[in-house]
C-alpha cells in the first residue's frame, strides 16, 4: 500500500509555536505552575496530556488571581487588549504566543481606528480571535460574517472603511463581502489578513484526494477546519474517512485500493498523524 501524506497536514506555524512554548515552559519551569489562557489548542489528546503534566487552563480574567507566581501562556488566537493589560498590571509572568499574523491584525486595527477609520472585521463574532481583534479598536467596529449581513449595513457616503479578516476566513466569501463595500460610495481600504496555512492545507488535500483510492482525514470532532477538509476530500474521493485518532480507524477497503492519502486538521498533533501513517503502511 502506498501512502501520500500531505505536507501541510496538522498544526500550522502559529499553533506549533504556541504548543512548543508550553512544553518548553514545562521543561524549564523549575517547580512553577504553568497556565494557558483558554485551552492552548482544540485537541483533547494534547490538552489532557498537558493536564497530566500539571498545566491548568485559565478561563476568565477573574481566574488570573489563581496564578500567583505561576507562568501564563497566551495562545495563538491572542486575547483581548484589556486582559493583556490586566496580566501586565498584576505582574504575572507570561509568554505571549499570539501568532504574529494575528498580532499584525491587532496592530493594524489599533492604528487605523485611532486615525478615525471605521473598522470592519470579516469573521465570526463569537470566535476568540475576532473577539481579541475587536478589542484593539478604539472607534466604530463591525463584525460581518455573511454577504447578507454586509448588505444590511449602511454608512454615510464617504465613510472611511478599513476592512480586515479573521485569519481562517474563507477567501471567496471575504472577496464577496469586500466587493459589496467597494461597489458603494465609501472610501474603502482593504488588507487581506487571511492566513495562507488554511488555504494551502485545503488545496493540497483536494489535490491528493483526487489522486488516491482512499483518503483519511484526521481531526477533532469539533474542529470545523477538519470537517471542512473532510467535505473537500469527500467530493474528490468516495472512500474518504474522518477519524480522531488511530483507534477510530476500522478500514475495510476494497481490494482495488492501492494508494491512500492522509491529511489532518490544524489541531492534530504530529504523533497522531505518524501513528496513522505507520499503521496504514503496515497493515496493507
Ligand atoms: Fe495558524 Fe497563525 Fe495562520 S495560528 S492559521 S499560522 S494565523
Amino acid at each position: 500500500m502506498d501512502v501520500i501524506l500531505a505536507e501541510h497536514a496538522g498544526f500550522c506555524f502559529g499553533v506549533t509555536r504556541a504548543v512548543d512554548e508550553v512544553y518548553k515552559q514545562i521543561d524549564k519551569a523549575s517547580g512553577k505552575k504553568i497556565y494557558t489562557y483558554g485551552p492552548i489548542i482544540h485537541n483533547e489528546t494534547v490538552v489532557s496530556d498537558l493536564e497530566k503534566k500539571g498545566v491548568r487552563v485559565v478561563e476568565s480574567p477573574e481566574d488570573l488571581k489563581t496564578i500567583g507566581d505561576g507562568i501564563l501562556i497566551i495562545r495563538s488566537h491572542g486575547i483581548r487588549k484589556e486582559i493583556h493589560e490586566k496580566i501586565k498590571d498584576m505582574g504575572i509572568e507570561y509568554v505571549d504566543a499570539t501568532c504574529p499574523f494575528v498580532k499584525r491584525i491587532h496592530n493594524i486595527v489599533e492604528k487605523e481606528s485611532a486615525e478615525g477609520k471605521t473598522i470592519i472585521v470579516v469573521g465570526s463574532a463569537t470566535h476568540p480571535e475576532v473577539d481579541g481583534i475587536v478589542s484593539y479598536v478604539s472607534g466604530p467596529v463591525y463584525v460581518i460574517e455573511t454577504l447578507e449581513e454586509a448588505e444590511k449595513i449602511q454608512f454615510p457616503e464617504g465613510t472611511e472603511l478599513y476592512i480586515v479578516s479573521q485569519t481562517t476566513f474563507n477567501q471567496n466569501k471575504f472577496q464577496e463581502i469586500v466587493e459589496k463595500f467597494s461597489n458603494s460610495r465609501y472610501n474603502v481600504n482593504v488588507v487581506n489578513t487571511i492566513c495562507s496555512a488554511t488555504e494551502e492545507r485545503q488545496t493540497e488535500a483536494e489535490d491528493i484526494a483526487a489522486r488516491v483510492d482512499a483518503m483519511i482525514v484526521i481531526g477533532g470532532a469539533h474542529s470545523s477546519n477538519s470537517r471542512k477538509l473532510y467535505e473537500i476530500c469527500s467530493k474528490k474521493c468516495a472512500n474518504t474517512y474522518f477519524i480522531q485518532t488511530l483507534d477510530d480507524l476500522h478500514l475495510e477497503l476494497p481490494k482495488a485500493v492501492k494508494l491512500v492519502g492522509i491529511t489532518a486538521g490544524a489541531s492534530t498533533p504530529k504523533n497522531i498523524i505518524e501513528e496513522v501513517q505507520n499503521y496504514v503502511r503496515t497493515i496493507f
